[in-house]
């Protein structure tokens, strides 16, 4: 069983400048061959403001020949209450409408994979615990089966315990739950985007993953100490045990976010619109 994980692919055909990376990207997915294809969210430039890059979004998702879900970015949906962009109903109901559901459990025969819309965790809304409680059903009615969790954010940059990362990862109260719950119930491996690095880190309770952007990657302007900006995909191969692999993707052109920035993401949205 072979997952490509994409991520952070911030498409648009208003903002097109990295639209260049799509249709190779399509065509090394299809020459892997998987059984499905996961994007980890921030599929658009600004699904958040603009109906139009969801609806280019959705189009490009269907040049995939495979199976393919996708939970939301921040780009796509915004953000948690206080950023620039907070989710409310009007956006979420876009991305719902548009692109699917921004939760999803997929059985794979002996797998579980869960994806969660991480824009709304710690948000204290109504969605919020409405997901939680739908996750906490989720995860015990797996009936033996072995989970594996993907979600935009990571649940923390460095260290679980860690306190606020602010724009980079979940709250630490909402990250502590989710952990328990992750622990409790045996999940093997979450993998996220957002950081436009890849990394993998082995470890107990589970693996994780971030998977590079097959979009762009973040230059100098932003200090991120982990993980290798490079672009490509992940590839997870579900065995006896799964293998996750990064892989860099020549094909795909190496754009940087500083060089385009003021165009992509100008100045009064620069702020928060790293990744
Ligand atoms: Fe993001
Ligand atoms: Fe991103």
């Amino acid at each position: 069983m072979k997952i490509i994980q994409i991520t952070d692919t911030h498409l648009s055909a208003l903002k097109p400048q990295f639209q260049e990376n799509w249709k190779p990207l399509v065509e090394w997915i299809d020459s892997m061959e998987p059984d499905l294809v996961v994007h980890t969210g921030d599929l658009t430039v600004d699904g958040a403001d603009f109906e139009e890059d969801l609806v280019h979004g959705r189009d490009m998702l269907r040049d995939l020949r495979h199976p393919t879900l996708c939970v939301p970015g921040n780009h796509d949906i915004g953000d948690v209450p206080g950023t620039r962009q907070p989710v409310d109903g009007e956006r979420l109901s876009r991305w719902r409408r548009t692109i699917g559901p921004d939760r999803w459990v997929h059985d794979l025969g002996e797998w579980r994979l869960v994806g969660l819309n991480s824009l709304i965790i710690g948000s204290g809304s109504f969605e919020e615990y409405e997901q939680l409680a739908w996750l906490e059903d989720t995860l015990r009615a797996r009936d033996g089966r072995r989970v594996l969790v993907f979600k935009h954010k990571p649940l923390f940059v460095e260290d679980p315990a860690e306190g606020e990362t602010g724009y980079w990862g979940l709250r630490p109260e909402p990250r502590r739950r989710l952990l328990e719950l992750f622990t409790e119930n045996g999940v093997e491996l979450v993998a996220s985007g957002h950081l436009h690095r890849a990394r993998i880190v082995e470890g107990a309770p589970f693996r994780r993953v971030w998977g590079p952007s097959s979009g762009f990657v973040v230059g100098p302007m932003i200090q991120m100490p982990y993980g290798d900006a490079i672009v490509g995909a992940a590839v997870h191969t579900l065995g006896a045990r799964i293998e996750s692999q990064i892989v860099p993707l020549d094909v795909l052109k190496p754009i940087v976010l500083d060089d385009v920035i003021h165009e992509v993401y100008p100045p009064s949205s620069s702020q928060e619109a790293l990744s």
